[in-house]
């Protein structure tokens, strides 16, 4: 079947190394946009989005965790996809769902990205990742921090997604 959304699906790969090249506004602007046309549980649309491009800072975040989030202090842009939680319960899923409709757009656009995991994560033996993520960007306890999207021109080239990884036997057809 020839669908550009599916297309998109396929082409989206992890990237996590950058061009040192600026992101243009307008394609900023189109991420975004994509992010609040996202469904949300209730139509309740719980999220703040937090845009980082500051070096310092992106150094900051990038120590959010162990390995996993380091590369994205080559990133020229973060997004933090955070929601407030006292006006949804359904935060997760909504935040989720906004993450991957801003990686798709970013695939989309031209750009790589890559999704860093925050919630339920250690920053060290004290405090947690998400705790860290609100230091650093003075965000409020009430607001939770799902992840954070690192974005950019990719630097690195990753094969689109294969037929072969459809999984025939994960398929269930009227029962499980
Ligand atoms: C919930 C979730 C958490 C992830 N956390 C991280 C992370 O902390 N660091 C990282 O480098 N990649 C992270 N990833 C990216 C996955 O490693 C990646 O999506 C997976 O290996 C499949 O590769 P693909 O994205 O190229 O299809 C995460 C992805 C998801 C969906």
């Amino acid at each position: 079947m020839t669908s550009s959304v599916l297309e998109t699906i396929r082409r989206r790969r992890s990237i996590r190394k950058f061009e040192y090249q600026d992101i243009p506004k307008e394609t900023i602007q189109d991420i975004l946009t994509a992010a609040f046309f996202s469904p949300s549980s209730s139509n309740r649309r719980p999220c703040h989005f937090v845009l980082v491009s500051d070096k310092g800072l992106i150094e900051k975040l990038s120590k959010a965790r162990d390995g996993s989030s380091r590369f994205a202090s080559g990133a020229p842009l973060v997004i933090v996809v955070c929601s407030d939680s006292e006006i949804a319960g359904r935060w997760i899923e909504d935040s989720s769902i906004a993450s991957i409709m801003i990686q798709l757009t970013a695939t989309e656009l031209g750009l790589g990205s890559c999704w860093i995991q925050i919630r339920d994560t250690a920053h060290n033996e004290e405090q947690s990742g998400e705790d860290y993520i609100r230091e650093v960007l003075g965000i409020p306890s009430t607001i939770r921090v799902l992840n954070m999207i690192a974005l950019g021109f990719p630097a690195q080239d990753r094969s689109p997604h294969e037929d072969d990884e459809f999984m025939p036997e994960r398929v269930h057809w009227e029962g499980f």
